[in-house]
């Protein structure tokens, strides 16, 4: 019965509303403001580059869209917009507006969108946006606000969307996002702001995406991002200062994107990202990094797109993606890589998509497992083209048959070229040089294994010169041994040992120690540059040992001569002191009955002089 009565009121009703609609749509009586343009179908009206300026009076109460965009509105007062309690989006960009006066937009209660983009706002005032309990998106870029005041959106609980970019930004006050529990996206773009709004951004705990372009700032410090738990998307651009992230700066985010491009990273941020377990999109493009090291993203196993674009690449290393399972698409365009070989990635059955073109590829035996590729990988339109040899100059890959292909991309393996066998024996403290040289396409690069299998580095008393060339300086005795130079390029390694022998000083020949000009070397191979005819080479020559050993005596001898002058002159100055030292002492009784004894016995001192 009640149910009944409920279900007819429900049929009158929208009759009803049915019948109003109708009658408003057809009749002439919904109001327009002069000079605009009312649309009673979409409940939109249209006061878009009208030259108003002040706001129109007159609007139908129901309309949901008012446009009063491209006018020369100077001010909103006080309840400017009462009435419109159905109005869904607002649009006062491209205005002169330089003051809103408090609640001016009171009463907008359904109010889902307000855009005041390019406005001459300079100052947002506590109590501007109060009443806009629904608004969802807000837009106020392009003004000249020099501070988010303390308190400024804490009436908009509502708001998802906020985008504050393209202001003069100097600040933002440490309360100013209070209140915004539901903002998921933020977009600061083109501010003065030095630092990141750490204190006012941990505020925003249901922020998914932040956006932050072309901030003034060079150094991201640790924990710039707090609190920030539901970020997913952060994205840092346009910074050309920015070249350091502190090693923390990302912690306490568990992103799934990351951008930072357009910057001055000179190498990609391995620390700070890699507790980002589930990063997905990792966007470093347009820094000027020229390394992807080894095994340093392994961490990052969910990434599944890695775009370095327009960077200043020269070498991804073997193995920097490894652990990346799910890596599918490498955007690495517009860099300077040669080449980019297989076992630089987990397992290239899993990419689909390789953007390579605008690289100085050399088109050997490393790239053929792209262009055999060539069909099932997505170029995404922009084909990869060979830079070298010179035979495939210019040629891209679609353009190779497979029959062409084993004559085409081709290596030659690591050569080592002289293979004259190199021994040398040397006194201790000489130089030694030992050659290395290796042919082989591409061509092969060179190091160098100590007796005991270590590496050796560039720098250091043992090291490698730029040409292969090791160098062994100030030879000890235990340097002693084989030495191994390495060939390898990615056809394959060639090696070859060389000998090195170095005699210390007990086990010289005693019967010529000090030679002229430096000691003998036994035997100088022809092989070995060893630089013992150069004196200056060994720190402790002949000469130098006798001029240290005369040097040592001489300064031996003038410390004693300065310490007798100085005692003299300290004795003669101390002329009242007595020269003369009297000891008294008690004689023992029981002498008295000795001989040589008893004449001193009496008086039972003695004198002595002193100088
Ligand atoms: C609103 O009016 C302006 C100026 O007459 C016009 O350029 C614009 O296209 C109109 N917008 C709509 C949605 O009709
Ligand atoms: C208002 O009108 C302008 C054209 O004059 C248009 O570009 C703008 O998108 C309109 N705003 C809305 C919210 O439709
Ligand atoms: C902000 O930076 C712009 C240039 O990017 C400059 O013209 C403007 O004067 C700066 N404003 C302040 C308040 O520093
Ligand atoms: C940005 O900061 C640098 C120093 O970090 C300064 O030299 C430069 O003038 C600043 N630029 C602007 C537009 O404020
Ligand atoms: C960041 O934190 C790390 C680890 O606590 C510390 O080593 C480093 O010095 C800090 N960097 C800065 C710029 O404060
Ligand atoms: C970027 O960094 C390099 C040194 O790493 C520096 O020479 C250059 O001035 C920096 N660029 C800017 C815009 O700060
Ligand atoms: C991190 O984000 C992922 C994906 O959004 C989510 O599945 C995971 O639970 C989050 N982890 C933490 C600790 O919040
Ligand atoms: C690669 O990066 C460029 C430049 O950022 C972009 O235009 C292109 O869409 C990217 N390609 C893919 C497949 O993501
Ligand atoms: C290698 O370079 C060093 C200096 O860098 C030079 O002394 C040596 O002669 C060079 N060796 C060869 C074989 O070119
Ligand atoms: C060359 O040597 C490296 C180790 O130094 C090894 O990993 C690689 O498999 C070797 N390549 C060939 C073709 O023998
Ligand atoms: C020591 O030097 C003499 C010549 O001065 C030479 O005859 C002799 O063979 C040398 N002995 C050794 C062990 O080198
Ligand atoms: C040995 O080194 C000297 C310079 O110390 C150089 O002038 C000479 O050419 C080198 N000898 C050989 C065979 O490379």
């Amino acid at each position: 019965m009640f149910v009944d009565v409920v279900v007819q009121w429900r049929i009158w009703a929208t009759l009803l509303l049915l019948w109003m609609t109708k009658f408003l749509a057809a009749g002439s009586s919904w109001p327009c403001p002069q000079r605009c343009d009312c649309y009673k179908e979409v409940l939109e009206v249209n006061c878009s580059g009208r030259l108003l300026m002040t706001v129109p009076e007159g609007f139908p109460s129901s309309v949901q869209l008012l446009n009063l965009s491209r006018n020369r509105l100077k001010t909103l007062s006080r309840r400017q917009f009462s009435g419109l309690a159905h109005l869904w989006e607002l649009d006062l960009s491209d205005n002169l507006l330089s003051m809103i006066e408090v609640e001016a937009f009171q009463g907008l209660q359904n109010l889902h969108t307000l855009r005041i983009r390019r406005n001459r706002l300079k100052i947002i005032t506590v109590g501007v946006f109060s009443g806009l309990s629904s608004l969802r998106k807000l837009d106020i870029s392009g003004n000249e606000i020099l501070v988010f005041l303390d308190f400024t959106f804490h009436e908009l609980s509502s708001l998802q969307w906020l985008e504050g970019g393209e202001n003069d930004l100097v600040f933002i006050s440490p309360q100013a996002f209070v209140g915004l529990h539901s903002l998921q996206e933020l977009n600061l773009d083109r501010c003065n702001l030095t630092s990141i709004p750490t204190e006012a951004l941990s505020q925003l705990q249901a922020l998914v995406r932040l956006r932050l372009r072309r901030l003034n700032i060079s150094v991201l410090p640790n924990y710039s991002f707090r609190r920030l738990s539901r970020l997913r998307s952060l994205t840092i651009s346009h910074c050309p200062w920015l070249d350091t992230l502190a090693s923390n700066s990302l912690l306490g985010l568990n992103l799934t994107s990351l951008t930072i491009s357009h910057s001055n990273l000179t190498t990609v941020p391995y620390t700070p990202i890699h507790h980002l377990v589930y990063l997905r999109y990792l966007d470093l493009s347009y820094n000027p990094i020229t390394t992807v090291h080894a095994n340093l993203l392994g961490d990052l196993l969910r990434l599944q797109e890695f775009h370095l674009v327009g960077g200043s690449l020269v070498r991804i290393e073997p193995g920097a993606f490894r652990g990346l399972t799910h890596l599918r698409l490498l955007n690495i365009s517009s860099n300077q890589l040669t080449t980019l070989e297989e076992s630089v990635f987990h397992s290239v059955g899993n990419l689909e998509t390789l953007r390579l073109d605008v690289n100085p590829l050399a088109c050997d035996c490393r790239l053929l497992w792209v262009v055999r590729r060539r069909l099932r990988l997505d170029f995404d339109g922009r084909q990869p083209s060979c830079a070298s040899p010179y035979k495939v100059q210019g040629r891209e890959f679609r353009d190779f048959t497979e029959t062409a292909l084993p004559s085409l991309f081709t290596c030659r393996p690591a050569r080592i070229l002289n293979r004259k066998p190199q021994e040398a024996r040397v006194e201790e403290g000489h130089t030694v040089h030992f050659y290395c040289k290796a042919d082989g396409d591409p061509s092969p690069s060179i190091s160098w294994l100590t007796p005991q299998l270590g590496a050796i580095s560039s720098t250091g008393r043992i090291r490698i010169l730029s040409n292969g060339t090791l160098e062994v300086r100030y030879a000890q005795v235990q340097d002693s041994g084989t030495y191994l130079c390495v060939a390898s390029n990615a056809a394959g390694n060639d090696s070859f040992a060389v000998g090195l022998h170095v005699r210390g000083f007990s086990s010289r020949n005693r019967s010529s120690p000090f030679y002229p000009g430096g000691w003998i070397v036994p035997s100088a191979l022809p092989a070995a540059n060893i630089s013992a005819q150069d004196p200056k080479a060994f720190p402790f020559d002949a000469k130098t040992m006798i001029i240290a050993v005369t040097m040592g005596f001489l300064s031996f001898l003038s410390s004693v001569a300065i310490c007798f002058v100085f005692m003299f002159f300290w004795s003669q100055s101390k002329g009242q002191i007595k020269h003369t030292a009297t000891i008294d002492f008690v004689p023992r009784t029981s002498m008295g009955t000795g001989g040589g004894g008893s004449d001193r016995a009496e008086t039972g001192r003695f004198t002595m002089k002193l100088i």
